[in-house]
C-alpha cells in the first residue's frame, strides 16, 4: 500500500489498494504469470502440464515479533508461496523474503524465476536510478541515470558469483536527491550467486523493483516435497538523501548482518603485491618482521603456498604447504609470525582446480561441465561443483583440518573465475554450498576471521557480509582509482568491512607515483591493509607508514564503528573529502584527498556534518579548538601539503 514516510496504522487504513494501473494488475508484492499481468513476473514456473499462470488463495498469516509470514497456494496447482516480512525496532530497513513449496508427490515443478520480493515505489514526478557499474580493478564505479519511463531495466550477473560488473542493489530517488537532501528507495540482495533485479517504470509514472537469485535461462527443479526459501531482498525508504540511505544500511550491517561488528579490523600485511607467487618460507619472515616493525596486527600469505602452485598455471586443488616452499610445513612461519606479535592468515580458494593437479587428475568429474562440450579455462582453471555433496564435503574437510592443526587467525576466500557449462541447478546449490561451508567453519573455528575476496571486489553483498568479516574490495591498490571505488562501496556497504591496502609507491596496476601519506590516507577510509615489497621502501618511508599505521590505530574506532558523510563526494580531478562521527558525537575524522592541484582553485571550507552544534571540538595536533556550530555551518579549511597527491587527516575530540 505504501512505502515511503511513515505512517500511522490508522492513516494507512484509509489509502486505496494500488492493485491497478491503467487496467493492469499492478503493485503486487510478488506478481506470477496470468490475468493482466505483463510487467517483469518475480515468479516464473512451469507445471507439468505446461501451465505457467498462477492464481493464489489466502492460506493464513503468522506474526512473531517483527517477523510476518503470509501464506498463498495455488488454487488448483501443488504450489505454495509464502511472503516474508522481517522489521526492526532499530533499523528502517525492511527485509523480505520468499519460500515455495511443492505440496505434491508427482512431477517436478520447474522454476524460471522466484524473486525474493517485488518493491512497489509510491508515485513521484521523476525517477532516476543510481547502481554501481564495473569491472575487474575498477568495481563500484557510481552511476546516476533516469530510469526510462516505459521501459524495464534488469541489473544482472549470469557468472556464477556476484560479479564486478554491477552489485545486486539500485536505489531510485524522484530525480532531485542529494548527497543529504531528498527520497531515496534502496533495495539490495543478500546473494553472491547469479541474479536479477528489474525496475520497470510505466509511462503512467509508476515503478516496481523486483528482485533474486538466479538468471534468466537457468530454470531451477522443485521437486514433490521440497521447499525452497529465496535470500533477503531488502528494502530502505530514507528522506535524507544519498548520504542519509548510506548511513541506515552501514548502521543495519552492523547491528543485523555482520558477524563481528563490534570488533576493529586488525591493521594487515598482505603478501600478494609483495612477493606474488613467490612466496617461501624464508621471504615471508623477512617481510614479517618488516611489517611488524610498521605496526602491523595481521600477517597473511597470499596465493603460492601450496601444492605445486608456483604460478597460476598449476596447484589449485592440492592444499598442502609445498614442501621446497614449507620443507617444514607453515608452523615455523605461524610461530615467528605470532612471535613477533602479529596474527597469522592464510589464501585458499576452495572453490577452483587446476587442471594441473592431483585433485583434478584424480577427480576430473568433480567439476562444472556438460556432455559433449568443452571445459572452459579461465586463469588456466576450472570450477569445483559444490553442488555435489562430495565435492562440498571434500573442501570443508580439508579447510577444517587446515584450521585444526595450525593456529591460524584469518583466512582470505578467494574466487577467482566466472562459471561456464553449468547445469542450471548448479548455480543455486554452488552458493548455498559455499554459505554453508562458510557456516560450519565459523561454528568449528570461533576464532578465526574470513576475509571475501572474487578478483578483488566480485563477491561483495549482504548474503557474503553475513559470513565474512571484511572484504578484499579491488585488485586495484591504485590510491586514486580507489577514491572512486570506495565511494561507491560506501553507497551500501560499511567501511569496517572495506579491505584497503596501502601499497607500493609506483603502483603495480596503474604505474602511478604517490607519496606515501596519500596511499595511507586513501586507505585509512576502511579497514587498513598494507602490501608490497616492503624491504624496497626507502626506510624512511617505512617510517612515516609506521607513523600513519599509528595514526590509524587512534581513529579507525571512528571510521569502522561511525557514522559516515561524504562531505565532497570524488569527482574526476576535484577534491574529496569524507568523514567519520563516532554514535556518541565526541569524535570525527576527516580525511580529504586533493589528486591534483589545480593553481587559483582554492579549496573552499569543508562544512562537517553529525556533531554537536553546542560542544567545543579539539584538533589535538595544532590544538585549535572550534565550536560545533561553526564547524557545520561554516566549516574547516583543509590544509593541503603542496602539489599533487595531497592529502590530509583532521581528527577532532570534544573538549569540555
Ligand atoms: C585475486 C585476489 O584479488 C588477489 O588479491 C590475490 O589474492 C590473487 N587473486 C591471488 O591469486
Amino acid at each position: 500500500m505504501h512505502w515511503g514516510p511513515r505512517l500511522a496504522p490508522e492513516q494507512l487504513a484509509g489509502l486505496p489498494l494500488r492493485s491497478r494501473s491503467h487496467g493492469d494488475v499492478f503493485g503486487e508484492e510478488l506478481p506470477g504469470e496470468g490475468g493482466e499481468r505483463f510487467g517483469p513476473p518475480s515468479l516464473r514456473v512451469a507445471f507439468a502440464d505446461g501451465v505457467r499462470a498462477v492464481e493464489w488463495d489466502y492460506v493464513d498469516h503468522t506474526i512473531d515479533g517483527g517477523h510476518l509470514t503470509v501464506r498463498l497456494a495455488d488454487r488448483h496447482y501443488p504450489l505454495e508461496v509464502e511472503l516474508h516480512y522481517r522489521v526492526y525496532d532499530d533499523s528502517d530497513v525492511i527485509e523480505r523474503w520468499s519460500a515455495l513449496r511443492h505440496t505434491g508427490d508427482a512431477d517436478p515443478i520447474v522454476v524460471d524465476i522466484a524473486d525474493s520480493a517485488s518493491w512497489t515505489l509510491p508515485a513521484r514526478p521523476d525517477y532516476r536510478l543510481s547502481y554501481v557499474a564495473g569491472e575487474w580493478s575498477a568495481e563500484f564505479q557510481l552511476r546516476r541515470v533516469p530510469l526510462v519511463p516505459g521501459g524495464e531495466t534488469v541489473l544482472t550477473s549470469r557468472r556464477g558469483i556476484t560479479r564486478h560488473q554491477s552489485n545486486p542493489w539500485l536505489t531510485v530517488d524522484s530525480g532531485d536527491a542529494t548527497e543529504e537532501h531528498g527520497e531515496t528507495w534502496t533495495a539490495a540482495l543478500a546473494w553472491s550467486g547469479t541474479w536479477r533485479i528489474a525496475a520497470l517504470r510505466t509511462l503512467g509514472g509508476h515503478v516496481t523493483v523486483s528482485g533474486g537469485s538466479g538468471h534468466d535461462g537457468a530454470p531451477r527443479t522443485l521437486a514433490p516435497g521440497a521447499r525452497w526459501e529465496t535470500p533477503v531482498f531488502a528494502g530502505l525508504y530514507a528522506a535524507d538523501g544519498f548520504g542519509g540511505a548510506s548511513r541506515r544500511w552501514h548502521e543495519h550491517a552492523r547491528r543485523h548482518v555482520l558477524p563481528t561488528p563490534d570488533e576493529v579490523r586488525p591493521v594487515l600485511y598482505n603478501s600478494w603485491e609483495g612477493t606474488w607467487f613467490d612466496v617461501n618460507e624464508d621471504n615471508q619472515r623477512e617481510i614479517a618482521a618488516l611489517a611488524a616493525e610498521m605496526g602491523v596486527e595481521l600477517f597473511v600469505m597470499d596465493d603460492g603456498w601450496f601444492g605445486g602452485r608456483t604460478s597460476e598455471r598449476a596447484g589449485l586443488g592440492d592444499w598442502w604447504p609445498n614442501p621446497d616452499r614449507f620443507p617444514n610445513g607453515l608452523t615455523p612461519l605461524i610461530q615467528e609470525v605470532h612471535k613477533l606479535g602479529m596474527r597469522f592468515g592464510l589464501w585458499v580458494e576452495p572453490e577452483m582446480v587446476n587442471p594441473d593437479s592431483d585433485l583434478y587428475r584424480a577427480h576430473p568429474d568433480w567439476v562444472l561441465h556438460m556432455p559433449n562440450r568443452g571445459r572452459t579455462e579461465i586463469r588456466n582453471q576450472l570450477v569445483l561443483d559444490f553442488g555435489r555433496s562430495e565435492v562440498a564435503e571434500w573442501a570443508y574437510g580439508w579447510l577444517d583440518r587446515l584450521l585444526a592443526e595450525h593456529e591460524i587467525d584469518f583466512i582470505k576466500w578467494d574466487m577467482n573465475r566466472p562459471f561456464t557449462e553449468t547445469p542450471p541447478d548448479a548455480f543455486t546449490a554452488h552458493t548455498e554450498a559455499v554459505y554453508s561451508i562458510l557456516d560450519r567453519l565459523r561454528a568449528a573455528h570461533p576464532q578465526v576471521r574470513i576475509e571475501s575476496c572474487a578478483s578483488g571486489g566480485g563477491r561483495v553483498d549482504l548474503g557474503v557480509l553475513a559470513r565474512t568479516d571484511q572484504v578484499w574490495t579491488s585488485d586495484n591498490t591504485d590510491p586514486v582509482d580507489r577514491i572512486h571505488i570506495q565511494h561507491g562501496y560506501s553507497q551500501v556497504y560499511p567501511a569496517q568491512a572495506m579491505g584497503a591496502w596501502a601499497s607500493d609507491p609506483v603502483n603495480p596496476l596503474t604505474r602511478r607515483l604517490a607519496p606515501v601519506r596519500f596511499r595511507f590516507h586513501v586507505a585509512m577510509a576502511g579497514a587498513l591493509g598494507i602490501s608490497g615489497s616492503l624491504h624496497e621502501w626507502p626506510a624512511a618511508e617505512r617510517q612515516e607508514a609506521a607513523a600513519l599505521v599509528a595514526q590509524y590505530k587512534d581513529i579507525r574506532h571512528v571510521v569502522q564503528h561511525g557514522a559516515l558523510y561524504r562531505l565532497t563526494p570524488p569527482t574526476v580531478e576535484g577534491t574529496t573529502v569524507v568523514q567519520y562521527v563516532s554514535a556518541d558525537r565526541s569524535e570525527a575524522v576527516v580525511l580529504a584527498w586533493r589528486p591534483a592541484v589545480r593553481h587559483g582553485q582554492a579549496d573552499p571550507p569543508v562544512r562537517l556534518a553529525g556533531l554537536d552544534p553546542s560542544a567545543r571540538y579539539q584538533d589535538p595536533s595544532t590544538g585549535t579548538t572550534y565550536d560545533g556550530a561553526v564547524l557545520m555551518a561554516y566549516g574547516l579549511e583543509p590544509a593541503f601539503p603542496k602539489g599533487d597527491y595531497a592529502s590530509t587527516l583532521i581528527h577532532l575530540r570534544t573538549v569540555p
